[in-house]
């Protein structure tokens, strides 16, 4: 990194030291670029590429159309975060499909942590930062997942402000690693978190309990959307092992599968 670089937070991908990790895996090709709209739009792209035990990781060090879940936008400026975007078989997890989007953002979180950031998760599958686990302040957003299933084809779309600084950010409730105070090389990191979800995605439901351990989610008072506008409220219980929020409202228990959360305390 030279001086420049270093004080804007800025660091180079490193083309060849990415490709010799990820090469490691013995299961993904990577396939990097300095600009592209969306990985996940170049993950589908080239899904050609992919079959069982054969998965492709497109990695970006800028997108200039990226997309966040329930079709927001996400930024990612040259050199600020991690975009990238694995495809592969459906049969390559062996958890239950729907639950592969959460125990990615796991690996997220277990990259992160074992670099010592405490980060947490927030159900689904958000990169949060909290002052504390039980704090009741606003959480921070540092990362998210965007996933997508084409056939027998899943592609996860992970996205992680690294060193985006605060006039990049979309929203107050977002933020970075370096915001954070956390200075990390984005090489390492991407290489950590693929040999994670490599890791993972070879274990059955041993992911729930240490998933549910970093939940921020868990035994808060919350209101979901889901994608018909519908809202529900009351405390969040349980993960199934199906990834699914189990609330709890009243004394009856629901299922939600999809939807976006708001934390609050009950008055
Ligand atoms: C979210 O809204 O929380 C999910 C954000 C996912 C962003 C990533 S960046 C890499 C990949 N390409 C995209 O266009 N989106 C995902």
């Amino acid at each position: 990194m030279d001086r420049e670089q270093a004080k804007s937070g800025y660091q180079k991908l490193s083309f060849s030291q990415l490709s010799e990790s990820i090469s490691q895996t013995n299961w993904l090709k990577p396939l990097i670029f300095d600009q592209v709209t969306s990985t996940n739009d170049v993950a589908v792209e080239n899904l050609n590429l992919v079959s069982p035990g054969a998965g492709i990781v497109v990695i970006a060090d800028e997108q200039t159309k990226g997309r966040g879940r329930l079709d927001r936008k996400w930024s990612t400026p040259p050199g600020s975060g991690i975009a990238m975007s694995i495809a592969m078989s459906t049969d390559d997890f062996k958890a239950e499909l729907s639950a592969v989007p959460l125990i990615c953002g796991l690996a997220v979180n277990r990259a992160l942590n074992s670099l010592e950031i405490s980060s947490y998760l927030k159900w689904p599958n958000d990169i949060v930062f909290a002052d504390e686990k039980e704090s009741k302040k606003p959480l921070r957003k540092a990362g998210g997942i965007l996933a997508q299933l084409i056939n027998d084809r899943l592609i996860i779309g992970i996205g992680l402000n690294v060193a985006l600084v605060k006039n990049d950010l979309p929203v107050s409730n977002a933020t970075s690693l370096n915001l954070e105070g956390f200075q990390v090389d984005r090489n390492e990191l991407i290489t950590k978190v693929l040999e994670e979800i490599n890791y993972l995605r070879k274990t059955n439901n041993s992911w729930l309990e240490e998933y549910k351990k970093a939940c921020v989610t868990l035994n808060k008072n919350i209101s979901v959307v889901n994608n018909s506008g519908e809202s529900l409220t009351g405390t969040a219980v349980d993960v199934s092992p199906s990834g699914a929020l189990v609330i709890k409202n009243l004394e009856n228990l629901y299922q939600v599968t999809v939807g976006d959360i708001g934390h609050f305390e009950a008055t």
